[in-house]
């Protein structure tokens, strides 16, 4: 059984798995260099040998449990027609769509769209440096692929008026659901064994629109992961209650983020755990990496825990602070076993 997977599955507490958020990323000379040549970001995640290359980059330099496809969220939108730019030092940028666009869209042309990714994952999947490592395939949750969808950028603390209009985010929901279901189910039958919901905007949603907007949709998506026997962890960034959705939503496991006390969550929720620490910590010393990475593995010494941030790498890490929080959490582990 893979790494993940004996966390997830079989409740382990003897080892703490780890992968990061973003492990592939712009914090890595190799993808900034093959980012130089390939302006266009979207066109780079639909290039399966290029994906190839820059998922397995991190798992190259260091020994990681896990690959996640490199790939983005905004990639749904795009395959529904909806045009998405990624403009330097602003971040996504896109176009406008309408919901009579997306009602009319039809699953072949969306599947056709993004067909290179299977793809992707189907090479990566076969590479021998794979072997007992889990691929992480991924979706946005339905409620952050609407706000990137309706606010076309990174929504700023408050959302634009449209969001008011509570029949057309029903009603868009639906849709955006539809296609995701279909996103999730091609890329386990592509090689995923794992897929991880990244609902980076749940923090955004009113107590009484949790309902709707994030519980029910996403609890459907959880379900059809999990009828193909695939692990589904979800991250509701910033949310309200993470035992709240957990109970509702019943994820496999969950990914906290850095605001999380960790050590009110182990009280709270008796699923595996997944992440937490703060990303700029790797911007500091040694020393501070080492006394928190060890605080979040002791809280978590006697839970299935898989080690990762509470948030993706930021892009000024320094590589050889990720190779020490990997050796720490290794050395961790050698003492525990
Ligand atoms: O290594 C990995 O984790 C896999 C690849 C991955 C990317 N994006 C690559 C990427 C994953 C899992 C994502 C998820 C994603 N994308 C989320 C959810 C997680 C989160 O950060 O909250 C969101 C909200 C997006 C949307 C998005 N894509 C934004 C806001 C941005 C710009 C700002 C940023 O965070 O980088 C992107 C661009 C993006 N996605 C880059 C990468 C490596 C940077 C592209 C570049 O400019 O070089």
């Amino acid at each position: 059984m893979t790494p993940l997977k004996k966390v997830i599955f079989k409740k382990d507490r003897s080892t703490k798995p780890i992968w990061l958020m973003r492990q592939a990323g712009r914090y890595l000379p190799e993808f900034r260099e093959i980012r130089k040549k390939n302006l266009n970001f979207i066109e780079l995640c639909l290039n399966p040998q290029k994906v190839k290359n820059i998922t397995l980059q991190p798992i190259r330099r260091y020994n990681l449990d896990a690959a996640i496809i490199f790939s983005d969220i905004l990639t749904v939108p795009y395959a529904l027609g909806q045009t998405v730019e990624f403009r330097k030092n602003f971040g996504p940028f896109l176009g406008s769509v309408s919901l009579n666009d997306i009602k009319n869209f039809n699953k072949s042309t969306f599947k056709k769209k993004l067909e290179p990714i299977y793809k992707s994952i189907n090479n990566v999947k076969k590479d021998k440096s794979l072997k007992n490592r889990d691929l992480i395939g991924f979706v946005g949750g339905p409620w952050t692929i609407l706000v990137y969808m309706l606010n076309k950028s990174s929504p700023k603390k408050k959302l634009k008026k449209i969001f008011s209009d509570k029949p057309l985010i029903d009603e868009m929901l639906k849709y955006i659901n539809k296609y995701l279901i279909l996103h999730i189910e091609s890329q386990i039958k592509s090689g995923a064994n794992i897929i991880q919901i990244f609902d980076s905007w749940a923090g955004l949603v009113a107590e009484e629109d949790l309902d709707n907007y994030i519980y029910k949709p996403t609890k459907k998506l959880v379900k059809i992961t999990k009828s193909f026997k695939t692990p589904c962890i979800c991250f509701p960034r910033n949310i309200k209650s993470y035992k709240e959705y957990a109970n509702i939503v019943r994820p496999d496991a969950i990914n906290i983020d850095y605001n999380t006390n960790p050590c009110d969550i182990i009280k709270n929720i008796n699923i595996p755990i997944q992440g937490g620490m703060n990303p700029k910590i790797l911007l500091s010393s040694k020393k501070k990496v080492k006394e928190l990475t060890n605080y979040y593995l002791s809280i978590f010494k006697n839970h299935p825990y898989i080690f990762n941030l509470g948030h993706g790498v930021l892009p000024q890490t320094n590589p050889s602070m990720v190779q020490y929080l990997i050796k720490l959490v290794r050395k961790f582990n050698e003492r525990s076993s």
